[in-house]
């Protein structure tokens, strides 16, 4: 069994069981990368400010090196007696290079220490994430492009309310993911702080220099209270929260996919490789991923709350608690980071299938609206436009009829002031390209917000 770093005050084993219990090497091992990191800057700070030599930092620097290397390979056996990644490296680090690396310990503690960590590790997924979220962008901005002359029924209620473009339906989208990757934007300037140097939770004795760690690791300055320092989790609560958020549009495109793919809409199909199909009916294709995309939001809902509870009400500074932030927070990541990889796939192989959209798009009356607009720009009062509409619609009904489809007189028979001209309003594309104010469903409307994230992503890169 390997020796305990702070086995100095005990005389008793620990009991295996509660090693067990108590470790997180299983899951905090994935933070390695950043564990080193910020170990060689801090070992680098500690020769700048003369607590440690020169000589005794290079030789850590290289054992820890060393160690990366050897983890990277598949060649460092995590061991659970040494609790944690952090214990593991720093025993393997002494084990090398000898008592030089017990001194890399200097002026830090795992608290300051796995603060750092969860941050630089976030900050790595954070660009991942916005590289995915960037690519399912780009998969609906071209199904906009491409589309834009598919008309769809736009619903309320899951009840056609009135007719949309599809490209508009997928800019809907667009901007929703707009908003989740503006959310991850800004958390990243809370998240890019250094909590290094708080120590275990008062601050160290020694003349470290802070500044330059935060430097050396591309962070934008330094936090700037000890205790608070190594027991905020706030950045990881703001990422399952924006993450919440993401998922649960995630969810209702989900829910639009799986809708639309079914026999009843036909509106999309699918490709074969986002589906399966079932072992006992041989006719099925079934949306696995959109159901399962809308499956995972639950527990990425379920991350938040674990984590929220966790925090609840601990006093400061750190509590073993904490060390339950890195598995909600780790499957919130990957949960993500899977989402949207398979989705910006899907979505830009998905095919549309026009008519039967224009076809259903037709149903429904879908152009009541257009009507009752008609009249009150003859001077009735919406709300009357609206009683004089519902009895026309009342009447299609009834007489098995489309609004489109009815006679002049028919027309006229609800209100006098309704002429010729109605029928150009009256159909789903005059409906439809009639709606050109900014952010309305129009073509015009729609190319124009296009070009401007056209404009605004070229910018960007
Ligand atoms: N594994 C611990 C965690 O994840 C590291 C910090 C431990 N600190 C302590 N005082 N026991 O929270």
């Amino acid at each position: 069994m390997s020796k305990k770093p702070w086995a100095g005050r005990f005389t008793q084993p620990t009991d295996e069981f509660v090693e067990a219990f108590t470790a997180s090497i299983d899951f905090d091992q994935r933070l390695y990368r950043y564990d080193i990191q910020g170990s060689i800057a801090h070992a680098r700070m500690l020769a700048k400010q003369s607590i440690i030599t020169d000589e005794e930092a290079q030789t850590i620097v290289s054992g820890l090196e060393s160690i990366l290397t050897d983890i990277e390979e598949g060649n460092f056996e995590f061991s659970v007696s040494l609790e944690d990644i952090h214990m593991n490296i720093e025993a393997k680090l002494i084990e090398r290079i000898g008592s030089v690396g017990g001194k890399l310990h200097t002026a830090r503690s795992r608290n300051d220490q796995v603060a750092l960590d969860i941050r630089l590790y976030l900050r790595d997924e954070l660009q991942t994430i916005q590289d995915y979220l960037d690519k399912l962008q780009e998969s609906l901005l071209e199904q906009a492009e491409s589309n834009l002359s598919v008309i769809m029924p736009g619903y309320t209620h899951l009840q056609t309310a009135q007719p949309v473009l599809f490209s508009h339906h997928m800019l809907a989208y667009y901007e929703m993911l707009r908003r989740d990757a503006g959310r991850l934007k800004d958390l990243f300037k809370r998240l890019n702080l250094l909590p290094l140097g708080a120590g275990a939770l008062a601050g160290t004795t020694f003349p470290i220099d802070r500044e330059f760690v935060a430097e050396q690791l591309g962070f934008d300055g330094v936090t700037r209270n000890s205790l608070d320092s190594v027991s905020d989790r706030d950045f990881a609560l703001e990422f399952c929260g924006a993450s919440a958020i993401l998922m649960m549009h995630l969810s209702r495109l989900s829910e639009e996919l799986i809708i639309w793919s079914s026999a009843d809409f036909d509106f999309i199909s699918l490709s074969d490789s986002f589906c399966t199909g079932s072992s006992i009916m041989p006719q099925k294709k079934n949306p696995d991923v959109p159901e399962l995309v809308r499956g995972k939001t639950g527990r990425v809902y379920g991350n938040m709350v674990s984590l929220l509870t966790v925090m609840k009400a601990l006093p400061l500074a750190y509590n073993k608690d904490m060390q339950e932030d890195k598995e909600p927070l780790f499957d919130t990541l990957d949960t993500v980071k899977g989402s949207l990889k398979v989705f910006a796939d899907m979505i830009a192989q998905l095919t549309v299938n026009a008519d039967n959209m224009r076809e259903a798009a037709a149903r429904g009356f879908s152009t009541a609206t257009d009507v009752a607009d008609y009249v009150v720009r003859k001077g009735i009062p919406f709300r009357d436009a609206h009683e004089i509409v519902g009895k026309t619609v009342r009447y299609c009904i009834e007489n098995d009829k489309d609004i489109p489809e009815l006679t002049l007189e028919e027309f006229r028979s609800f209100s006098e002031h309704i002429e010729e001209d109605i029928y150009d309003y009256v159909t789903l594309d005059a409906s439809v390209n009639s709606r050109r104010a900014t952010g309305g469903t129009a073509r015009e409307a729609v190319q124009r917000e296009i070009a401007r994230a056209r404009q605004e992503r070229s910018e960007r890169s």
